[in-house]
């Protein structure tokens, strides 16, 4: 067979991934209305994972994960071979058994070449009774969805730390599976680990550590009863304490770190009663939270029933924890209702930026939600005016690209003003009441754009006679009907303010402070009044280090290098060292400080950076 390669058309693709196996199929043909994933080689519409049995074991030393996964087959093709994908898995041996035995004999499979993007499609012929394949392999170092920490790099300093992110297309590096998110599974696993290590899933725990009576075993194991796709399959390894919070919410963290997360979160069930108020019952059991060392790529990852957070959030005045509001968010947007392709990535993160503002609003009150609402506008409308038209587009097109490259303000902001746009014309109570039947109708399945519109236009026509619902699905900018969020408290913020007058000032007025200030502002003399160069908040440190960048402010320089080589966080790194990139010495001292910290970040993020530095 030859090498798949990415970008192009899914039928082709399908069609010779199957060679002289599938027969005709194609993945556009699907009746059952399953989209086409144009970032997995997997054949869902023939041969369906709809179960996954993990059993790995955690190995420090090697930076390995090894063991076997179990995959449960629906058939719907019976002459079809299974179609997996995989990046850098070292597949030992594969299995496959039939219903109701567990004879597991070896199975015939080949790993085809890699494709940068998309890693090595995985084909396995399949027996006509088997409906579960095993697979014994072991992880690469490099993985794309692990973080390895060495004990420097956590907190204690002790002891080392693993964990994953499996969003977008990373679950491949780490479980061999159809890493799509219109493929939903549940999951078992059994996690083994250094024994005084704690080990934590996107799952319920088969284990009690609550007060740490009993000292961590080293032998875990998790069910998650629901199914999810892929993406929200995540592990963590680490010295770990937690606090309970609410009778359904802990907080997990290293011990040092645990007490102030706790307090930083105590809004938490406050939160999920918002949101269980508006859009029907949490389904989840349990929300926890764990926050991560400070390399962890992202602000946070929605993994169910744990949220993952970057400790950046930690402001101790809890004037980031809508962070909080958007990954519980995402319990209903995302990981109830999911989006079928990376492609319709704005069903999930326009909706979560949407319920999260409305959470907001209710614990925090009308004006907290706009100060936030009128920031994500500015953050839009600024990253807009350097996106090519292509990207502008909430429905966009992927193809050829990873789905990381996706990720800019446009699916959650534009997304967000889009809903609030139709929540405008239509009247809160009714867009309520929509969305409340938006998430039932459509709870543990992954669905299309397309199908979005289709459940919009029969539930809502009258709104949809009034908002340009095409314009703002396939259309760059943003339409000039668009809702504008005013914010008299951030009105109020004046260029030239001085420090009286911010005593009451949270970080979104400083935040909004700066982004007012002129080109030519003096920096020397607000950093005198403010101490921006010495901000412990991350939020606004970045938005002031890349002013100073801009403007040449010497005395940033040192704090530039301090917050590149401790944090590890995509959003404020990539603006950072795009401001560095501009000029030559510039360019210069980014390289220089990426070498030192290249090892620090996790793969993600050094990807994300790694290319502007060429
Ligand atoms: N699910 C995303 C993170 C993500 C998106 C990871 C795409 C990989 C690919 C998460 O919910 C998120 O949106 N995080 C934001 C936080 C936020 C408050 C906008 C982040 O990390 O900055
Ligand atoms: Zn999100």
């Amino acid at each position: 067979m030859r090498q798949v390669h990415f970008g192009w058309p899914v039928a082709v693709l399908v069609t010779m991934a199957l060679g002289c196996g599938g027969g005709k199929k194609t993945v556009s043909e699907d009746a059952s209305g399953m989209a086409r994933d144009v970032h997995s080689y997997g054949n869902p519409q023939q041969v369906r994972p709809t179960h996954l049995d993990l059993d790995l074991e955690v190995d420090f030393e090697k930076k390995q994960l090894r063991g076997h996964a179990t995959l449960v087959l629906r058939r719907l093709d019976r002459t079809a071979p299974l179609m997996l994908d995989t990046r850098d898995l070292r597949i030992e041996r594969v299995e496959t058994a039939p219903a109701e035995s567990n004879d597991f004999r070896p199975a015939q499979f080949s790993l085809q070449p890699p494709d940068r993007i998309l890693g090595s499609a995985l084909r396995i012929e399949l027996p006509p009774g088997a409906d579960r394949v095993r697979l014994h392999y072991a992880t690469s170092p490099s993985a794309t969805a692990l973080q390895w920490l060495e004990p420097s790099q956590t907190a204690g300093k002790r002891r080392p730390y693993l964990f994953t992110q499996s969003q977008a297309i990373h679950a491949r590096s780490w479980i061999p599976l159809q890493d799509s998110p219109a493929v939903r599974m549940t999951y078992r696993a059994r996690i083994r680990t250094p024994k005084d290590l704690i080990a934590l899933m996107s799952a319920r725990r088969d284990f009690r550590l609550g007060n740490r009576k009993e000292p961590p075993s080293g032998d875990y194991s998790f069910r998650m009863p629901h199914p999810i796709p892929s993406y929200l399959i995540a592990l963590a390894v680490g010295e770990l304490d937690s606090r309970d919070i609410a009778t359904r919410s802990a907080v997990w963290a290293e011990p040092s770190v645990v007490d102030a997360a706790a307090r930083e979160f105590e809004d938490t069930e406050r939160m999920i009663q918002a949101v269980e108020a508006l859009y029907g019952p949490y389904a989840w059991l349990r929300y926890d939270i764990l926050v991560l060392p400070p390399s962890f790529p992202f602000g946070g990852m929605e993994n169910p029933l744990l949220t993952f957070a970057t400790p950046t959030i930690l402001a101790g005045d809890k004037s980031l924890v809508s962070l909080i509001a958007h990954e519980l968010a995402h319990s209903w947007s995302g990981n109830l209702v999911t989006n079928a392709t990376w492609s319709d990535f704005w069903l999930n993160e326009g909706f979560t930026v949407y319920v999260e503002n409305r959470i907001q609003e209710a614990v925090y009150g009308p004006e907290r939600a706009r100060m936030e609402a009128v920031l994500g506008r500015q953050e839009l409308e600024r990253e807009l005016a350097s996106l090519p038209a292509s990207d502008q587009i909430l429905h966009i097109d992927l193809k050829g690209r990873d789905p990381d490259e996706g990720v800019t303000s446009v699916p959650y902001e534009k997304g967000a003003l889009f809903l609030r746009h139709l929540e405008q014309v239509a009247g809160r109570e009714r867009f309520d009441s929509f969305l409340r039947s938006y998430f039932q109708k459509f709870r543990f399945q992954s669905i299309t754009t397309a199908q979005f519109r289709r459940f919009l236009e029969q539930s809502l026509p009258d709104v949809v006679a009034a908002v340009p619902v095409e314009e703002w699905l396939t259309q760059p900018g943003i339409p000039r009907s668009a809702p504008r969020v005013v914010s008299d408290e951030l009105n109020r913020v004046r260029v030239h303010a001085k420090k009286p007058e911010t005593a009451d000032w949270t970080t979104h007025h400083w935040l909004h402070f700066l982004r007012l200030q002129p080109k030519d502002a003096d920096l020397a003399a607000l950093d005198r009044e403010f101490g921006f160069t010495q901000s412990k908040n991350a939020e606004i440190l970045t938005e002031w280090l890349c002013m100073a960048i801009r403007a040449r402010y010497q005395p940033a320089e040192r704090r530039v290098r301090e917050f590149l080589l401790s944090v590890g966080r995509r959003k404020f790194l990539r603006p950072i060292y795009e401001e560095l990139v501009k000029t030559p010495e510039g360019l210069a001292r980014a390289r220089a400080i990426f070498a030192e910290a290249r090892s620090g970040y996790h793969p993600i993020t050094v990807a994300a950076i790694e290319p502007m530095l060429k």
